[in-house]
């Protein structure tokens, strides 16, 4: 018998990553047989959203009528989730979570299942608008055979994304999307928190700001890092430098420890850039590297 080219589409969970995938797959011209959540309420607008789907009994339900069931529940749940699932020889179950492996699966690669991983490194904080937000984005692909890693691919193709195979353990690929994701939203949170120290409410100052993240991530786009950096320590201004530091230790210290670490790495950009001399870096990482209050001096 001929292996279906696009497997049938099966669901497990109804938060944001279900919402996304199950939609844009479904737009994509993929099958979507069942879907189930534990609040019936949730699973069935998810169904309601999608042309075929119908809300499954049981997760069991699920596997039983889908050729590839897709786990989308938080990471903690998801080796219990499987678990609870008699699966068959022949059918696939992939996971969401970006920092482990398919051996989160064991239990059904095991029973004679093909098992995975499908990651979209995008970030996904609600199920609203979350299909426009695949377009353009990797995909961590892993797949435990050589049909499954092709469903994978094709499907991350078909949503406009990009399969991306790792062969290494993907702590560090998630810790990388840590840093430029949930890590940018603390940042922005410690930027905004500073207007209030000037008087204006801290959502107007987000609202300031945003023109110039966007503006930011443009320039990295377009000329990438280190040619992207301005600001002070890219022009060698020491001085500026120095002021912000004398505030920043006076009325935000712990905003002060962020702003130098990042710094640092912004002066070791600057000379990279070729913006920063040996002087003005060496002063620049004297004044960033010190630890107690106060600025002391700018040599
Ligand atoms: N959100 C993101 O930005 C993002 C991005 C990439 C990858 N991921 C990965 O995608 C997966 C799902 O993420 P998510 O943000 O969609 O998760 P989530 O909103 O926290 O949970 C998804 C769904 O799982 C069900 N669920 C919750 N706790 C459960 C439990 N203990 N047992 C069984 N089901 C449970 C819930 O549906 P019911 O209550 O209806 O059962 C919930 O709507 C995770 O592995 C995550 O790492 C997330």
């Amino acid at each position: 018998m001929d292996e279906p080219t696009r497997p049938t589409l099966g669901f497990i969970g109804t938060g944001p990553v279900a919402t996304a995938l199950a939609q844009s797959l479904a737009v994509a011209g993929y099958r979507i047989a069942a879907l189930h959540g534990r609040d019936a309420q949730r699973a069935a607008a998810l169904a309601q959203s999608l042309p075929q789907a119908a809300v499954a009994a049981s997760r069991q339900a699920v596997a039983d009528g889908a050729d590839l069931v897709i786990l989308a529940v938080p990471d903690d749940a998801i080796a219990s989730v499987a678990d609870s699932i008699a699966w068959r020889p022949g059918q696939a179950v992939v996971h969401c979570n970006g920092a482990a492996t398919r051996a989160l699966l064991a239990g059904a690669e095991a029973a004679g299942a093909d098992v995975g991983v499908f990651h979209p490194l995008q970030s996904l904080p609600h199920p609203n608008r979350t299909r426009e937000r695949l377009k353009g984005c990797m995909f961590r692909v892993e797949a435990s055979s050589a049909r499954l890693s092709r469903w994978l691919e094709d499907m991350a193709h078909a949503v406009g994304g990009r399969p991306l195979a790792l062969d290494v353990d993907p702590t560090l690929y998630h810790a990388s999307a840590v840093l430029a994701s949930n890590c940018l939203v603390a940042l922005l949170d410690l930027a905004s928190e500073l207007w209030a120290e000037l008087g204006v409410p801290r959502e107007e100052g987000l609202r300031a700001l945003l023109p110039l993240v966007r503006g930011t991530i443009a320039n990295v786009e377009e000329v990438g890092i280190p040619a992207a950096l301005t600001g002070p320590i890219a022009r060698g201004d020491v001085g500026t430098v120095a002021h912000h530091l004398a505030a920043l230790n006076e009325l935000a210290p712990s905003v002060a420890s962020v702003y130098k670490q990042l710094g640092l790495r912004a002066v070791e950009l600057a000379v990279a850039k070729g913006t920063l001399g040996p002087d003005g870096a060496r002063r620049l990482r004297e004044l960033l590297a010190q630890r107690e209050r106060g600025t002391g001096g700018v040599r």
